[in-house]
């Protein structure tokens, strides 16, 4: 999804609206140091997993219906994509108690986050900004990019499609206004593809 170089992932990663992924546990196990933040960490790792288990069958039934929007060179079918979700959702839940008490994974919620300007080297989100944008504004947008750059040196989102497959509304304006405060913006092609024409990044710096 960020064409992760050996290099970034030696840098401290903020991955924001991570949710029951399991980048920070693999990523943890390989030394490397990530911070994931979502609002959903106020729950328990038993409340996630609960919620992920009642939701997930109408998600997969919901891609089965609509065998056209997706791309199955990863995750083979929709039965594998439930699979590795499933699989990622263990490995978080396996390591949220104890990553919480490290302070891996900390309660946060765009478009504010509490820590200090320039505190991590790369930010990272996947599935939110963009995707969402039927109901977050670019407004919310603006200024949630703005606070991942306040905090992160650099910042890549993925993808940038919305649920219907759309390229983001919200896209232009953010590049138009992030450029004109001096910063680069960079649309890259990556080797993830769910969504269909879903295999592109948004790279500030
Ligand atoms: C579709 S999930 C994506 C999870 C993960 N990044 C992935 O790619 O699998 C979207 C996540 O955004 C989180 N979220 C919702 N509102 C948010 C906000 N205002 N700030 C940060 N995260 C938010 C949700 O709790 C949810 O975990």
């Amino acid at each position: 999804m960020f064409n992760l170089t050996d290099g970034d992932l030696e840098k401290s990663i903020l991955s924001v609206a991570d949710g029951p992924a399991s980048f920070n546990a693999e990523g943890t196990r390989l030394g490397y140091r990530i911070k994931s933040i979502d609002p959903l960490y106020i729950f328990t790792a038993t409340q996630i997993s609960d919620r992920f288990d009642q939701v997930v069958d109408n998600v997969i039934a919901q891609v089965e219906r609509t065998p056209d929007d997706w791309v199955w060179t990863y995750h083979k079918s929709p039965n594998g994509l439930r699979k590795n979700r499933e699989q990622a959702k263990q490995l978080f839940c396996a390591d949220f108690e104890r990553g919480k008490d490290e302070g891996r994974y900390e309660m946060g919620e765009l478009p504010q986050l509490k820590y200090r300007d320039g505190e991590f080297e790369l930010g990272l989100s996947s599935h939110f900004l963009f995707l969402y944008s039927d109901h977050f504004d670019e407004t919310f947008h603006l200024e949630s990019i703005r606070e991942m750059l306040r905090v992160c040196q650099e910042v890549r989102i993925f993808p940038l499609l919305t649920l219907m497959l759309q390229r983001s509304p919200h896209l232009q304006f953010i590049v138009e206004k992030l450029e004109k405060q001096g910063y680069k913006c960079e649309i890259n092609q990556v080797e993830y593809e769910l969504q269909r024409g879903g295999n592109e990044m948004l790279r500030i710096h």
